[in-house]
């Protein structure tokens, strides 16, 4: 089983709209697929229910503090067939949190929103999170991918300097799109929408997919040619 853990300490970043849309690829190739809901207000579980009858089948966990109170339970409420585990984490997870979550996974997606407030916020989760040492002492993979991106904002010029200075990937932007919130509402990922309505954002998630397979980016994105670049070490404070 391959297991996906997507945070931020932010909060509405698009964790769970990662998280669906990488669940809804996998079930719709044919993988049995198990989103583990680690957040108590179950938005991911939630659009499990909301998913129509006939959609491919992905299965939820409720991970939370409220629905799992132990590890073992944990473990019991994921179906032995999984080959793909996403896990949707809550803003703001306790040290103690972030451990046990990092100790059933192999990858780390965090995704981060085009504002420098939130830039600065994730650099700081991510200079956190590689304190706790089972990432670089179990080599875990991490990776960034920008979400609801409008046009080519020059914020990310610096994150994508920081998260470089640290070997961390770049992997994408994902635009602000309605066709991930339609989608969203309708209980599907776009890539279970037709390709004429969602084809640019099919596109665009495609990295992510590949990463989470194990695949390593082919090149970083290209920065804007109006940016100034920052420095790493201003963000890393
Ligand atoms: N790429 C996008 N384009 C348009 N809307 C988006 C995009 N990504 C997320 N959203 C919208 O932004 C809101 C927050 O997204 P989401 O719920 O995925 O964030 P989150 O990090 O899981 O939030 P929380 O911390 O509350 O769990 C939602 O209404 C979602 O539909
Ligand atoms: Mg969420």
């Amino acid at each position: 089983m391959n297991s996906t853990l997507v945070i931020n300490a932010k909060g509405g970043v698009g964790k769970t709209t990662l998280v669906t849309n990488l669940a809804s690829y996998f079930a719709s190739r044919g993988v049995p697929t198990t989103i583990g809901d680690v957040d108590p207000q179950g938005s991911s579980l939630n659009w499990i229910q909301q998913r129509p009858t006939d959609a491919f089948k992905i299965y939820g966990a409720d991970l939370s503090p409220r629905g799992a109170p132990g590890a073992a339970i944990t473990r019991r409420q994921i179906p032995r067939e999984t080959k793909q585990l996403i896990i949707d984490a809550p803003a703001g997870p306790s040290r103690l949190m972030l451990q046990d979550l990092l100790a059933r996974t192999q990858s780390i997606l965090i995704p981060v929103a085009p504002s420098a407030i939130d830039v600065h916020a994730t650099a700081n989760f991510i200079k956190e999170l590689l304190l706790v040492g089972q990432v670089r002492f179990r080599n875990i993979r991490v990776a960034v991918v920008a979400n609801r991106v409008r046009n080519a904002r020059p914020v990310y010029a610096p994150l994508e300097k920081f998260v470089a200075s640290l070997k961390i990937s770049f992997l994408t932007k994902v635009s602000d799109s309605d066709a991930y919130v339609d989608a969203a509402e309708r209980g599907l990922g776009v890539f279970e929408m037709p390709a004429d309505e969602c084809g640019a954002e099919q596109r665009e998630f495609l990295p992510i997919v590949q990463w989470v397979q194990g695949e390593e980016p082919v090149a970083a994105p290209a920065e804007p040619s109006n940016v100034v670049p920052l420095r790493a070490e201003s963000l890393a404070g």
